[in-house]
């Protein structure tokens, strides 16, 4: 069995990799696609194959922002049928490639909701579960997908909340500073038990900085007294736009303030003439799932996270 990361002439072996189990997957149009753009890149997706046959046994594909530095996110884990142990080969291809790239970057799978009652969704994402806890990654994450579409209601803006642009990324990161206490959201939770709180605002100003958004969309919200009531920070991935994040300070939280920043985002989307827009959240922010209910996001599906640990 030989273990690598592919090339051009694997390309039409890598189209004929097919996955009917019903969990999100590099199909060959998303392959064709992201390989042209810079999202794949070769030598980010690893193969198992047997040399004999000339066959891929196994297949794993990461994802990263066109021009990133490292992949971000493991985006497909497929074992060809006829291989007995499936677990075994795919966790060996999954630690080969993490040697490689010094990092074990999350698996992200999307499923339908009430996937756990789809004794097919449950296998599926079993032995890929089960492959990745031998490579070290057994820490679980779900979140909600919502999307707003083009044509639901769009919020007035409020009399209760002034918005401001901010240039200056300073302030901004006092802003995220201060939002990330006592959050719900796993992510940030996690990051502020393995780094100051100073820094971990700065990893998301950086983040957010990072991603297609545009800066200039950023604001910062106050009362109409001049204090600091949260931030909402409406972005973009390559799919289109996003909610990207909005907070609330601590002080400032149980008077539905959110209402206000989302309504703020999608408000800025929709008269950019945004026909969707998607976000996620944690299923432990609760407060965060029954904003975007109340804002007429629809749940639309899952994303399970699975993370080293
Ligand atoms: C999620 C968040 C924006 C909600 O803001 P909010 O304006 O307080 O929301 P609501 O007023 O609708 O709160 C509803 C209820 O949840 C409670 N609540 C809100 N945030 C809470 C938190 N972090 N922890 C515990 N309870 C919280 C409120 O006190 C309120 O309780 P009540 O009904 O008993 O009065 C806020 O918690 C926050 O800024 N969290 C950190 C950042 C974050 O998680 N952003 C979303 C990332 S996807």
């Amino acid at each position: 069995m030989l273990f690598r990361s592919t090339v051009e002439a694997d390309l039409d072996r890598l189209l004929g990799c097919v996955i009917d189990e019903p969990v999100s997957w590099s199909h060959p149009d998303r392959l064709l696609t992201f390989l042209e753009d810079g999202q794949y890149r070769h030598d980010r997706i690893w193969i198992a194959e047997d040399e004999d046959e000339d066959k891929i046994l196994a297949r794993a594909v990461w994802w990263a922002f066109p021009g990133a530095a490292k992949p971000l996110a493991l985006d497909c884990l497929y074992v060809h049928p006829s291989v007995e142990d499936r677990v075994g080969l795919a966790a060996e291809l999954l630690t080969r490639a993490h040697e490689a790239f010094g990092d074990a970057p999350d698996y992200h799978v999307f499923l339908r909701n009430g996937w756990r009652d789809d004794p097919r969704a449950v296998a599926a994402v079993g032995w890929r579960r089960e492959a990745l806890a031998r490579a070290g990654m057994r820490q679980e994450l779900e979140r909600l997908r919502y999307d707003w579409t083009a044509g639901s209601p769009v919020p007035e803006p409020p009399d209760r909340v002034v918005f401001r642009a901010e240039p200056d990324d300073e302030v901004f990161v006092d802003a995220f500073r201060r939002v990330a206490v006592g959050t719900l959201d796993h992510h940030t939770r996690e990051a502020l038990g393995r780094m100051e709180a100073e820094a971990q605002a700065r990893d998301d100003v950086a983040g957010y900085r990072e991603m297609p958004g545009d800066r200039s969309w950023w604001r910062l919200a106050y009362t109409p007294g001049g204090e600091l009531i949260g931030l909402a920070v409406p972005s973009a991935n390559n799919g289109g736009p996003v909610v990207g994040y909005v907070g609330v300070v601590p002080e400032q939280r149980g008077h539905g303030y959110i209402d206000d920043l989302l309504g703020e985002i999608t408000r800025q989307h929709a008269e950019r003439g945004a026909q969707r827009v998607v976000a996620d959240t944690d299923t432990t922010n609760v407060p965060m799932a029954r904003a975007f209910e109340r804002a007429g996001y629809r749940n639309f599906a899952v994303r399970l996270v699975v993370s080293k640990a």
